[in-house]
């Protein structure tokens, strides 16, 4: 079977996914492929075809065959990339491409980070894919009902959209070093008539297991990971259902790691980022190092196309990003104050304040390291928190919802990068045009 395409002819593996928007989507178990890639390069140059392809080497490419010339042979037989029929027919359509995103129908190369805890709504996200970009629903702390739930509000929508999971990656904290934090915080609950010390010892993996059914079952387009590698056989599976998986990763070494385990792109996650830190090795604070830096370093160790993060709150700050080797820019705290963002009330308040707070990163909420506004409970026990997560997570998490429901920031994660003066409150599309306006 061979899909013709004005005077070419495809090989037997483009599968029409839009016929009167000349679309098609294109699986290829080899990168060996110049003679697709030629004829989808003069292709797409003349406007003529949309296409999108993934590759089962762990590697996507850009569909635009280099130095080969028009009538190479085709030497590799790719195949049928399988459609799941229960996805909406726009998160499946590949308008022109550039890379793997955009293959996705990415048109703007910015992304809305995931931020478990409140800020990602669907709403968040829909904006994100309304400005061109990607948004991600943020997997974390949720059971999967209500991930289920979030993920058809956004597939009902019919734009393209990620899903972002907590990789488990347990850091089991010491007893008697979790029952001596308790003691130490119980002050702080006490202020909102918490009883901190009535908090057992949780250490769960976050619905991980149901979360992975979830997706298989009911395949989103893509997934990210962050807080570690999951197992190969996890990804092989997801990107067997046709989804394209992401991870984060914060130095060259976790970069080679998740590239072996068959990522397909990378979130290149500096310590300037506003939350948790993705790193694999939660004992260790990040290193203070500059996102193009970062980038050039994880460059040099992968060649899978890199997305940058932390700290990204200009649109100077994105063409730098861009200049060191990603290929899109992915945000959070600036998406913080967005009309979109479900981010509470006394968080808007202190990224509002007269005063800037400065950031600081903290175990002393979850016991892993994550970049927050400085506050009374930063200030008082970040020296004092033991590792430990996700049970110090469990063991703040009563004393920091009533602080929300006080509107109390002092004993509230306010989650933040360094970049959070720049958050402005107005539609979450604008902002993100605003932040690639440059490129
Ligand atoms: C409030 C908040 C919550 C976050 N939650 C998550 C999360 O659930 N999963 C994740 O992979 N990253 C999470 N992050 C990190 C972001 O995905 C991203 O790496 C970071 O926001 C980028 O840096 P920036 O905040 O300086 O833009 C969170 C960040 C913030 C600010």
């Amino acid at each position: 079977m061979a899909a013709t395409v004005g005077a070419e002819t495809l090989p037997a593996v483009a599968v029409p996914v839009d016929q009167a928007k000349n679309a098609y989507w294109v699986h290829l178990d080899s990168l060996d492929h110049p003679g697709w890639g030629e004829v989808a390069a003069r292709q797409l140059d003349a406007g003529l075809l949309s296409v999108g392809f993934t590759c089962s080497q762990g590697r996507h490419d850009s569909g635009r065959g280099t130095g080969v010339s028009q009538s190479s042979p085709i030497r590799s037989r790719p195949t049928v990339r399988q459609h799941d029929d229960k996805r909406h027919p726009a998160e499946r359509q590949a308008p022109p491409m550039t890379s793997a995103l955009s293959s996705l129908g990415v048109s703007t190369p910015v992304l809305a980070a995931p931020m478990a805890g409140g800020p990602s709504t669907s709403a968040l996200v829909i904006a994100a894919a309304g400005a061109g970009g990607l948004g991600f629903l943020a997997g974390g702390y949720k059971d999967v009902e209500a991930l289920a739930e979030e993920i058809d509000q956004v597939r009902s929508s019919g734009v393209l959209f990620g899903v972002n999971l907590f990789a488990p990656n347990p850091l089991p904290v010491d007893p008697a070093e979790f029952r001596r934090y308790a003691r130490t915080i119980a002050p702080e609950g006490q202020a909102h008539g918490v009883d901190l010390l009535a908090v057992g010892t949780v250490e769960d993996d976050d619905h991980w297991s149901d979360k992975i059914e979830l997706l298989l079952s009911r395949p989103v387009p893509v997934v990210s990971f962050t807080f570690a590698v999951p197992d190969p056989a996890v990804i092989t599976s997801l990107r067997a259902a046709g989804t394209l998986v992401i991870q984060t990763v914060t130095s060259p070494s976790e970069a080679l790691l998740a590239a072996e385990a068959g990522a397909d792109m990378l979130v290149v996650q500096a310590p300037a980022a506003g939350g948790h830190s993705g790193t694999f090795t939660p004992q260790r604070t990040p290193a203070d190092i500059p996102l193009p830096r970062l980038l050039g370093e994880v460059r040099r160790n992968v060649s899978l196309p890199l997305i940058a993060a932390g700290g990204l709150a200009t649109p100077t700050d994105v063409v730098q990003s861009m200049r060191a080797g990603a290929t899109a820019a992915m945000v959070g705290t600036v998406l913080l104050l967005a009309d979109e963002s479900g981010a509470s009330l006394p968080h808007r308040a202190a990224l509002t304040g007269p005063a800037d707070r400065g950031t600081v990163v903290t175990r002393a909420f979850t016991g892993r390291p994550a970049r927050a506004l400085r506050n009374r409970f930063t200030d008082r026990y970040t020296d004092l928190a033991p590792l430990g997560y996700p049970a110090l997570h469990h063991l703040t998490s009563p004393m920091r919802r009533a602080a929300i429901a006080a509107q109390d920031p002092e004993r509230i994660n306010l989650w933040a990068g360094t970049g959070h003066r720049h958050a402005t409150a107005e539609p979450a599309a604008r902002i993100l045009r605003t932040l690639v306006s440059r490129l």
